[in-house]
């Protein structure tokens, strides 16, 4: 592992442990879930626009979060949105420009991560959703380290 990915590990890991740390009052999800967005969104250069859609009567609403207003609701099946939903798993995108129907709420964007947000019965009730105006902000490491923090706001 080179020296650029441990530093990004280590950085996820201390915000996980911060994390913990403030979700102690609390056992709301969505309480939890804000809080990720505020922290990750003001300690991680590349983030750009930080936040949740949720699935609301089959559609994608926007629900809290941090940066620049965002797109109020996403087409059905269209998008890296409803890709990471359809696939029900994480989507790492280095460029949205290849990415066939993305959806620039931002024309700024260039690379994205979604990941699918799953109750504990395992239903998606959602996405949370990290843009970067660089191409190739997010790797396996932004996955894996990510995943694991928006898991403890599952964990209540
Ligand atoms: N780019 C997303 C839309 C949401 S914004 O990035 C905030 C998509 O293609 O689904």
């Amino acid at each position: 592992m080179d020296k650029l990915n441990k530093s990004k590990r280590a950085r996820y890991q201390r915000l996980n442990t911060q994390l913990k740390g403030i979700f102690k009052p609390t056992d709301i999800m969505m309480s939890r879930l804000a809080t990720i967005e505020a922290i990750l969104h003001h300690k991680i250069k590349y983030y750009a626009w930080t936040g949740i859609y949720l699935l609301v009567d089959g559609e994608l609403l926007v629900h809290s979060y941090q940066g620049p207003v965002a797109c109020q609701r996403l087409a059905k099946d269209k998008g890296v949105c409803w890709a990471a939903i359809n696939q029900n798993k994480t989507l790492v995108i280095p460029d949205v420009n290849d990415f066939p129907g993305h959806i620039a709420c931002n024309s700024a964007t260039n690379s994205e991560i979604v990941v699918p947000l799953k109750n504990q019965e395992g239903h998606i009730i959602g996405v949370f959703d990290v843009d970067s105006f660089e191409l190739n902000s997010f790797d396996e490491i932004d996955a894996e380290e990510l995943e694991k923090i928006i898991n403890m706001a599952f964990e209540l």
